[in-house]
């Protein structure tokens, strides 16, 4: 056997971010680069003799490439077995259910979420453990420490392994099982929601739907389940064919970027419900007709309905949202009487509970719901489940929102964006916002008192890990709140969120427009953090 010992200069900038390493495909393509971070994570991942590793990606540009680097340097480090999904392609939440199914020791998913692809776009690399969950901050730590002085990576020579058919290949001593990356999820989805039902609706004739797979992994998936399993109509699924560029758009699950979903779900004779997934297939979008679902109410109302699925009816243990979701979901929470946990943003940070038995369901206001049933948010699943709801309601979708904020008040929220901000001028604004922070306790603006200002922080209730700096908060008597952060998922500049919330108990004012029910919170958060005079921004560039 060939394996090669190449000689290699560090890089200074591979830490991972909050969902993996993510640069511009040019950057990973500078030479060693890709292998100095695979080498490393080998490197941190103890003996791999005879272990079985997960590895696919969301099928965007430098896929097929990346996927023959990393199956020959897994050869050249002894790796026992890699399970690859055929053609290269695996959802990241398809990959956390094989790392489970087949107890390996984890999985390498390429892919930078909803970032757009192609040669000028981003490319990703991120590393599930054995849970299927994303590696905590130990592990990512351990690379990024790694990576400041690895000087040689391992490979072996071979020919490229065909990805397109199923079947087991030997590449200098390691098994590379090219296997189906639907059939495991697409079973365990039988597992939990009540198929038949669901079909019953499709086959009512009078409910259609829309999932836009925006030309990223999950068109086969969706295909698959609404429509061979379901009985959906063969054009459910939009923008089903995974391409490498996502066909020029940029597959992020939001009013704005999933374009033909919207368009089909504001026209007259619009559809029933609709979902949309990001590039990797782990965030989601719910729509009815004409009526966009905030993520955060989703939580909540799927929380609120859980006793209709099969596989949640014997109840929740709990629930996790990160800290800037609404509240929507600890109304549910003590409702039900369970516990209610608020952590970091970061998916990583629901492992912990999830894996002790404390949480079911989580959920962030960044499109992401999922639960126990693997150890990363999953769009697909979140859509099943909203249709597993309408199969037993038969209700619209809206008209379940409405009925929930009756019940439970409604928590008006808005995230807005900065993006593309200078870094320094950005994290100036934070720093003098955290120096304000002992002032502001106790300050009135107009009708508000601030009840609690903070920068938060975490304790993890497992293995009691510290984790701070995870965002400025500003919580009103009134039960109202502003959450300064700036994002982590960034390739470019940086991007400050504001996240603002309210609660309106009346149901006479739930029909109100969010950013009107919003507005003097709105100003008080520019007031304080003083953001259009500092950045020279009249408006957010995003506001969702
Ligand atoms: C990724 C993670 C999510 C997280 C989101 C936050 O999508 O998987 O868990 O909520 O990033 O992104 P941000 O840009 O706000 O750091
Ligand atoms: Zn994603």
């Amino acid at each position: 056997m060939n394996i090669h010992t190449v000689s290699t200069t560090p890089y200074s900038d591979q830490r991972p971010g909050t969902s993996g390493l993510r640069k511009k495909v040019k950057h990973f393509q500078q030479p060693h680069y890709l292998e100095n971070f695979v080498q490393s994570l080998f490197d941190c991942l103890g003996e791999l003799t005879g272990k079985t590793l997960v590895l696919g990606g969301d099928g965007r540009y430098y896929n097929p490439e990346a996927i023959q680097i990393i199956l020959k340097m897994a050869a050249a480090n002894k790796v026992g077995r890699v399970l690859v999904g055929r053609e290269g392609l695996f959802s990241t939440p398809a990959v956390s259910c094989v790392i489970r199914r087949y107890k390996a020791l984890g999985g390498i998913i390429l892919s930078a979420s909803h970032n757009p692809a192609g040669p000028e776009g981003d490319f990703g690399i991120k590393y599930n453990i054995s849970n299927g969950g994303p590696a905590p901050e130990s592990v990512t730590d351990a690379i990024y420490a790694r990576s400041k002085e690895i000087d040689r990576y391992l490979m072996v020579e071979a020919e490229d392994i065909p990805l397109d058919s199923l079947g087991i290949r030997n590449l200098a001593g390691m098994a590379v099982e090219i296997v189906n990356p639907l059939a495991d999820y697409a079973e365990l989805m039988e597992e939990l929601f009540d198929f038949p039902r669901i079909k019953t609706l499709f086959d009512t004739g009078v409910f259609h739907m829309h999932f836009d797979a925006m030309h990223a992994v999950t068109g086969p998936y969706a295909k698959e389940i609404l429509e061979h399993r379901l009985g959906a109509d063969p054009d459910t699924v939009l923008n089903s064919e995974p391409l490498p560029d996502f066909g020029g758009g940029h597959p992020d699950p939001n009013l704005v970027y999933a374009k033909s979903l919207v368009a089909k779900m504001y026209r007259g004779n619009a559809p029933s419900f609709g979902a949309a997934s990001d590039g990797d297939g782990d965030r989601n979008m719910i729509l009815g007709k004409r009526f966009f679902v905030t993520p955060s109410d989703s939580l909540a109302i799927l929380a609120a309905n859980a006793h209709h699925i099969p596989g949640y009816r014997l109840g929740l243990a709990g629930i996790a949202r990160s800290m800037p979701t609404s509240r929507a979901a600890d109304r549910v929470a003590e409702a039900l009487g369970i516990e209610c946990f608020e952590t970091p943003t970061g998916w990583k940070f629901f492992g912990n509970l999830l894996d002790a038995g404390k949480v079911t369901l989580c959920g962030e206001e960044s499109f992401g719901t999922g639960s126990d049933h693997l150890r990363e948010k999953d769009g697909l699943w979140a859509a099943l489940f909203w249709l597993n709801i309408l199969a037993v309601r038969r209700q619209s979708v809206e008209a379940i929102v409405r009925e929930h904020w009756a019940n439970c008040g409604r928590n008006f929220y808005s995230r807005h964006d900065y993006e593309d901000l200078p870094a320094d001028l950005s994290q100036q604004l934070m720093e003098d916002l955290r120096k304000q922070l002992p002032t502001l306790k106790g300050k009135r603006f107009g009708q508000r008192e601030v009840i609690l200002a903070d920068d938060f922080s975490y304790t993890d209730p497992i293995d009691h890990s510290l984790t701070t700096g995870q965002g400025i908060r500003l919580c009103f008597e009134d039960d109202a709140r502003i959450i300064y952060r700036l994002s982590g998922t960034g390739t470019e500049g940086a991007t400050l969120r504001v996240y603002l919330e309210t609660f309106e108990p009346d149901p006479a004012r739930h029909d109100l427009d969010t950013q009107v029910a919003l507005a003097s919170l709105i100003q008080i958060a520019d007031h304080v953090a003083q953001i259009q005079q500092r950045t020279g921004r009249a408006q957010p560039s995003v506001i969702t």
